[in-house]
């Protein structure tokens, strides 16, 4: 059964080999002021940087380094946002991986108003206009490339936020799977948990239907398979571009036309652990994941066990539901360590003696206990999942 929808994504999405000579001519189309975002110097490594200058001989381009995972609401939106109103900026290319691009995202729409930007972030203020944005993505991840999210954390308020808004997609993604070839192992188990939590985060909702669940058992199967052999082999074109394609389709809908909507409870946590310990979202992700499957079981959502398990598992159908659960489980939770992911939260530096208080924080800041949702999380059952997953 499929609920009423509306889509569209607005965004260009350029894939392939060398796609970057394509631009100059897209970038030309908004004007020639470019403000350049990227992050720790990775493009600098890859050579990525100075082809992007080669190729925009003739604009002028203002420059935001060092854009924290994580991205930063102080420095650099505010940053970020102040540059392209003094160099009144066209168009903001981002240039990395969902940080990056993320925080272009923000100071897009912060660079049109005149207020304090964690208005607009925070959902207190709806944004009128946005700097539009170009982007090459260099990581396979976060679907930021497709989808109208940003993720940002501010600190002095011990606060990650993810905002939405149709203003935020950007006008044209590049994505070339060899600009993913220089990420670590590290980096590629954690962006691929990324995207499988994307996947499960909408697999885990009702309704459902039988086409939704073909893709999204499709993308994990994808994502699982691929993951490992661009661990084995970082220059696997194959693998690194399937991975950059499913990636891309995580979080803008498609996925889910007409199902419904879980609330996506395990970025909710996930937000707050980064909130408070930096942790990389990906691996924060991971952890939670059979925790959280284990928490939400009941006869309501036994059945999505059950087909994963025999889809994505191939598991017999002669098991029962309870057994096919347990191997679901215990199978998304062995596929993630073999992924090199450390399966603790203490392992990445989360302290126990805050849990309570980031059950408080998500609630307050991300509810998870709404009745509408599939599987609502109330305090009790946060603190387990944490407490668990330590
Ligand atoms: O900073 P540089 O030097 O570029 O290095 C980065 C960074 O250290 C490096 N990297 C990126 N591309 C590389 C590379 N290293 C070598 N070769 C390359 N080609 O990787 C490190 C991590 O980068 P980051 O951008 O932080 O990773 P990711 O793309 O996973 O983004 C994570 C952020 O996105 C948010 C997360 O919460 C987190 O803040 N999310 C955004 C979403 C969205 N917009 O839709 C949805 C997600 O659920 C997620 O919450
Ligand atoms: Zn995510």
């Amino acid at each position: 059964m499929l609920n009423d929808f509306t889509y569209q994504t607005p965004t260009k999405l350029i894939f392939g080999k060398g796609v970057i000579k394509e631009l100059p001519k897209e970038i030309a189309k908004f004007g020639k002021n470019v403000l350049l975002t990227y992050g720790g110097g990775s493009i600098k490594k890859m050579g990525l940087y100075d082809e992007v200058y080669k190729l925009l001989d003739g604009f002028n381009i203002t420059e935001l380094s060092g854009i924290e995972p994580n991205p930063k609401y102080d420095p650099s939106v505010i940053i970020g946002a102040k540059l392209c109103k003094e160099n009144n900026i066209d168009v903001i290319l981002s240039v990395g991986g969902g940080s990056v691009l993320d925080c272009s995202k923000a100071i897009s729409v912060c660079a049109k108003y005149d207020g304090e930007g964690w208005d607009l972030i925070s959902g207190k203020v709806k944004a009128k206009a946005a700097v539009p944005i170009v982007d090459i993505i260099t990581l396979a991840a976060t679907g930021s490339e497709y989808d109208m999210g940003c993720v940002i954390s501010n600190t002095a308020i011990s606060d990650k936020r993810g905002y939405l808004d149709e203003l935020l997609y950007p006008a044209v993604s590049f994505l070339d799977p060899e600009y993913t070839f220089s990420v670590s192992k590290w980096q590629t188990a954690c962006g691929t948990a990324d995207a499988i939590n994307h996947v499960l985060e909408q697999f885990f909702a009702a309704p459902n239907s039988m086409f939704n669940d073909g893709i999204m058992i499709s993308a994990l199967r994808s994502l699982m398979t691929n993951v490992k052999i661009a661990l084995k082999d970082p220059n696997d074109y194959s693998a690194r571009s399937e991975l950059m394609y499913v990636c891309s389709w995580g979080c803008n809908g498609i996925l889910a036309n007409g199902a419904g909507y879980s609330g996506w409870p395990m970025h909710s946590i996930e937000h707050a652990l980064s909130a408070y310990f930096d942790i990389t979202h990906g691996a924060g992700l991971a952890i939670i994941t059979p925790r959280w499957m284990k928490e939400i079981l009941s006869e309501k959502t036994v059945e999505r066990f059950v087909t994963l398990g025999r889809n994505l598992f191939g598991l017999d159908k002669n098991l029962s539901d309870f057994e096919t659960t347990q191997k679901v489980i215990d199978g998304f939770y062995a596929f993630f360590e073999e992924t090199g992911i450390p399966m603790h939260l203490a392992e990445l530096g989360v302290k126990e003696d805050k849990i309570e208080e980031m059950a408080d924080h998500i609630l307050e800041n991300d509810s998870t206990n709404e009745p509408w949702m599939f599987a609502p999380l109330d305090k009790d059952a946060l603190i387990r999942i944490l407490k668990a997953s330590m």
